[in-house]
């Protein structure tokens, strides 16, 4: 039997250079400074396959014009801050893949929110809606010196809701907020959710009286859009039905 040696021992392959796509984005833009209405630009970038709508979006702002806007932060799917809308649909540009979403892309800012310039809109009064369901645990006993204690199963009960980025891909996705933003919105729902089903917080009756006024959980239609928007995989629609049950029958 012959050893194999460093030098007796077949190369490995050396990988070739990525072939790269050329990629037409259509971002529909926005300058309150100098326009009276959005139009679209095309931008033509090269991207690898694997690279994100974002690494595409950072290439156009870097090599053809530098006023494009955008927000991002964390580029990993983890803040919420890059939301928009991509081939019309709700989604976060930092974890979207250039190889899913095709060589023609179009780019959209989030609806139902005003937009501030082009693919960035004012989060204000989404997170205004979100601050109204009193989004913290809530418990005036004083534990002393003990962590205040949960069995698996009780922290189980609200641990989808957990995940929660504040995208606004779900709420800016609903049919019902477009047509009236009013509407409290399924994001708002899922962070009430998270601390309403936390069995150590003693505020749920409030804020159940919060979402059963007229904004609240019975604008929802269960259009179903939310969910299937969530980057997260958030069971939006079980929770709000969930809310709509604990206000009808079980206050928690
Ligand atoms: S299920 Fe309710 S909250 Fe979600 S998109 Fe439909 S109407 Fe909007
Ligand atoms: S529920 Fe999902 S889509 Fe809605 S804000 Fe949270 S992470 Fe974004
Ligand atoms: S940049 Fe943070 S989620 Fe996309």
């Amino acid at each position: 039997m012959t050893a194999v040696t460093e030098a007796t021992a077949p190369a490995s392959p050396t990988p070739g250079p990525v072939k790269k796509l050329t990629v037409h984005l259509r971002v529909k833009r926005y300058n309150p400074e100098t326009d009276t209405k959005p139009h679209w630009d095309e931008f033509t970038v090269e991207a690898e396959p694997t690279d994100r709508i974002l690494d595409a979006l950072h290439t156009a702002k870097w090599t053809i014009d530098g006023t494009l806007t955008f927000r991002r932060s964390c580029a990993h799917g983890v803040c919420g801050s890059d939301a928009m809308v991509i081939n019309g649909a709700n989604g976060l540009a930092c974890i979207q893949l250039i190889q899913d979403a095709g060589t023609e892309i179009s780019l959209e800012p989030i609806r139902g929110l005003p937009v501030i310039k082009d693919l960035v809109v004012d989060m204000e009064p989404f997170f205004a809606q979100y601050r109204s369901v009193l989004p913290y645990l809530i418990n005036t006993d004083d534990p002393g010196y003990k962590e205040r204690h949960q069995s698996a199963e009780d922290r189980e009960r609200f641990d989808d809701t957990t995940k929660c980025i504040l995208c606004a891909c779900c709420t800016t996705s609903c049919p019902v907020y477009w047509g009236n933003s009013d509407y409290i919105g399924p994001a708002a729902i899922v962070g009430a959710h998270r601390f309403i089903f936390d069995s150590r917080d003693q505020a749920a009756d409030q804020r159940l009286d919060i979402l059963n006024q007229r904004s609240g959980v019975w604008r929802c239609r269960t259009a179903f859009n939310c969910s299937e928007a969530c980057p997260r995989g958030i069971k939006v629609t079980q929770a709000i039905e969930e809310v709509k049950r604990a206000i009808l029958y079980d206050r928690v």
